[in-house]
């Protein structure tokens, strides 16, 4: 059972981000403040569905790579939680560039590395102070297993722009969190597997709602001991 009061969810009008949301709209006990962020509000119909029917569901424009937004952005957010703060951002928004490692050019790393790792770190940075906050405090990362250094190999297919901007998501997300541990805030990476989202396409093993279902399971279970660690939606670790 999750007990909170406040959650941000960024890349949220489609695919594992909306499903967070679409979840975290009827959670038992509710949950006060959902904040939905997206690129285009005015094009995300089903998040407007959603708030018709759920009123603790917010939307907010957020492009995570327009830095010069956040500061606004965070306004907004502060606006909704009031003196509750933020109990959980989900770093969720990313994208996956799939090039051959012989064809992969230096903007498609760039491009990847940017939105999934550069992005989340700057608005985490920007969040802080709203996180530190809250009674619950906690910063989650969704990542990938393709990130994963240990377990890399050929199966796991070429995308080598993906792969290694999830290394790195998961290397300042724990860069950051132990910044910010001090304060009491636990950070945490998820692979979500491979789900059947735009981005992993219509063969991936799982449905959208029985992963993030159980990534909630796992999160409501998750403690100050749990802070750095990378594990999967099943709550399995995953090797770095
Ligand atoms: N699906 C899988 O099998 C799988 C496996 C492992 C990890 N993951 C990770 O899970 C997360 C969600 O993936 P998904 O499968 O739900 O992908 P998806 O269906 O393609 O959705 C991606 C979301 O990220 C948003 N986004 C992209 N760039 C953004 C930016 N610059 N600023 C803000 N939002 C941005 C998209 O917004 P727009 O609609 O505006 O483009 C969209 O809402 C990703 O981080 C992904 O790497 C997914």
């Amino acid at each position: 059972m999750l007990e909170v009061s406040t959650v941000l969810v960024t890349g949220a009008n489609r695919g594992l981000g909306f499903e967070f949301v679409r979840q975290l709209a009827s959670a038992e006990p509710r949950i006060d403040h959902i904040i939905a962020a997206c690129r285009n509000p005015e094009e995300a119909d089903n998040l407007k569905s959603l708030v018709e029917k759920n009123d603790n569901v917010h939307i907010l424009k957020l492009d995570v790579v327009d830095y010069d937004s956040h500061e606004a952005f965070v306004t907004e957010v502060d606006k909704i939680v009031g003196d509750k703060g933020l109990d959980i951002l989900i770093n969720n928004a990313g994208i996956m560039i799939i090039t051959d490692v012989d064809k992969v050019t230096p903007k498609e790393f760039m491009k990847n590395y940017e939105i999934n790792a550069v992005g989340p770190y700057m608005l985490t940075r920007s969040l802080a102070p709203l996180i530190k906050k809250s009674q619950r405090k906690l910063i989650v990362a969704i990542s990938s297993g393709a990130g994963s250094i240990t377990r890399t190999n050929a199966r796991l297919g070429g995308f080598p722009a993906y792969k290694a901007s999830k290394a790195a998501m998961n290397m300042l997300t724990r860069t950051y969190g132990d910044h910010l541990k001090a304060d009491g805030v636990t950070s945490i990476i998820f692979c979500p597997g491979w789900c059947k989202t735009d981005l992993g396409g219509p063969n991936a093993m799982y449905e959208p709602d029985f992963s993030v279902s159980n990534m909630i399971k796992n999160i409501s279970t998750l403690t100050p001991e749990s802070d750095g660690t990378f594990i999967n939606f099943e709550g399995k670790p995953m090797p770095f």
